[in-house]
């Protein structure tokens, strides 16, 4: 079975196959694999064998460079041209001209909801904002200074003691009331967390705000009767919900689907994203670029911190993307929105610091050939500290928003036929068969 290429004129011509014609040179055997959209099914490669009783050829891929992990209609990212859509809809508009709850909804049902649908699914969400008693006591246990995505991270696990029905996980309609309680319940856990960490009282969701209203309102309230955040600092927290909605195969939601294909509650499958995400190179780089702007101090310092950059002696932190080959689109989204903010909060002086580094980064040949534009947490930061959070929160506020893609991508994952438990395979490379050595006769 071979499908060889022919010589014309120097150039290569294929067969038109959608094929891959790969040559053992062990064996000298030839297979033909499917390609399908631009994808061989590494099982394929099983098939590729020196004896008959082998396992088979594997693919060695530690960090998923170059393995699709599932078919997915979701988002969809060019990195190289820096476009995001969400089920189709650029980022951009999204951003502009709609909600994070709409936005929500587009990811888990596929599609932009009527007037009606949508009134539905704010009331479904806004009515299930309140959290049982027991998870107040539970997270007042805490020690006085958690770090609240540590304190998120358990209790957005723990719901799945409080509603054990959500192991059913086959039944739709089950399903459906847990999707609602993780987008209701998140920003409470979230808010509980920051009041718990700052000393404060935690303050019940106000179902007569909107999502970003009432988080701010469970953030912010003290002594007044009744909160009323300002509607720029709301809108401006809305649009961050959206940006950080859903970036496809992502570290955490790999971890989500990975953890979900085990077919545990959603609760518990959202907490691995939770974790996920608290990582430095993934929600907490938000953190670390507010933490680096702090370090360069003034503007004055930004050529010496990029010398050590390219010396390779730490990164610019906010820059790169495993997947952007261009300026992140959301990236530029927030960089517009910063200066919005700004207008309410009064500038921050790490703005002229981000954006000197900014300058000096996209001219410099370190930057360009490995192609590292801003991505979104370079400037995220820098919103939310305006907004008054701790540095602390800023993950927390990015898994507020990235809940909804996570239970999009699960509820994908739960339909999915191919979908089995996720379970890699390994290249073993400790030692064989030893003898166990009594303790008496070890060395050293
Ligand atoms: N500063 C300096 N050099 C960098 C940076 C950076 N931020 N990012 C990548 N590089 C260099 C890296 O040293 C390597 O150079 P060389 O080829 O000489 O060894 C080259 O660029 C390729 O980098 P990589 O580490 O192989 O790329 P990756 O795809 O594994 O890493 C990344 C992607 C996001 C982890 C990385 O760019 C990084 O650490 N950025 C800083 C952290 C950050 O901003 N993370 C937020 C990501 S966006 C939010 C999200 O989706 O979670």
């Amino acid at each position: 079975m071979t499908t060889e290429t022919q010589q014309q004129d120097g150039a290569e011509v294929g067969t038109g196959k959608d094929t891959l014609t790969v040559t053992d040179n062990r064996t000298g055997r030839q297979y033909e694999i499917p390609i399908e959209d631009e994808t061989i099914r590494a099982t394929e490669l099983r098939k590729i064998k020196v004896h008959e009783d082998d396992f088979g050829l594997m693919t060695y891929d530690p960090a998923y460079m170059a393995t699709a992990s599932c078919r997915s209609a979701i988002t969809f990212i060019d990195g190289e041209n820096g476009v995001l859509e969400y089920r189709g809809y650029p980022i951009e508009q999204l951003a502009e001209k709609s909600s994070y709850l709409e936005v929500a909804y587009l990811l888990v049902h596929g599609e932009l909801p009527s007037q009606q649908e949508l009134d539905e699914w704010t009331h479904e969400i806004t009515i299930h904002t309140f959290v049982h008693e027991n998870i107040k006591s539970f997270m007042q246990g805490f020690r006085y200074d958690a770090h609240p995505m540590g304190m998120l991270l358990a209790s957005v696990g723990a719901l799945s003691t409080f509603y054990p029905e959500a192991a059913l996980i086959k039944d739709a309609e089950v399903r459906y009331i847990q999707v609602i309680r993780l987008l209701a319940k998140m920003p409470t856990l979230a808010a509980f967390s920051f009041r718990h960490n700052q000393g404060k009282p935690y303050v019940y969701p106000d179902n007569d705000l909107s999502y970003a209203g009432n988080f701010l309102s469970m953030i912010y309230k003290m002594t007044e009767l009744k909160y009323e955040p300002d509607p720029r600092l709301e809108h401006a927290l809305d649009v961050l919900f959206i940006l950080h909605a859903d970036h496809e195969q992502n570290c955490s939601t790999s971890a989500v689907r990975s953890v979900g294909s085990s077919q545990v509650d959603p609760y518990s499958a959202v907490a691995a994203g939770v974790a996920a995400l608290y990582g430095p190179l993934h929600g907490g780089a938000n953190e670390a670029v507010l933490r680096m702007l702090r370090r360069i101090e003034t503007k004055d310092n930004v050529p010496d911190f990029i010398r050590g950059v390219k010396e390779g002696k730490e990164r610019l932190m906010g820059f790169g993307h495993r997947v952007y080959k261009n300026y992140d689109p959301r990236a530029k989204i927030i960089k517009k929105a910063v200066d919005e903010t700004f207008e309410v909060t009064g500038t921050n002086p790490l703005l002229d610091i981000a954006l000197e580094l900014e300058r000096i980064a996209l001219e410099d040949d370190y930057f360009v050939e490995r192609k590292l534009y801003p991505n979104v947490d370079f400037y995220s930061g820098l919103i939310y500290e305006a907004l008054g959070m701790p540095m602390e929160m800023f993950p927390v506020l990015f898994a507020i928003g990235r809940t909804s893609g996570w239970i999009a991508q699960w509820l994908e994952m739960i339909d999915d036929k191919d979908q089995k438990i996720a379970r890699p395979r390994q290249i073993y490379t400790g030692e064989r068969g030893l003898e166990y050595v009594p303790m008496s006769q070890r060395s050293g």
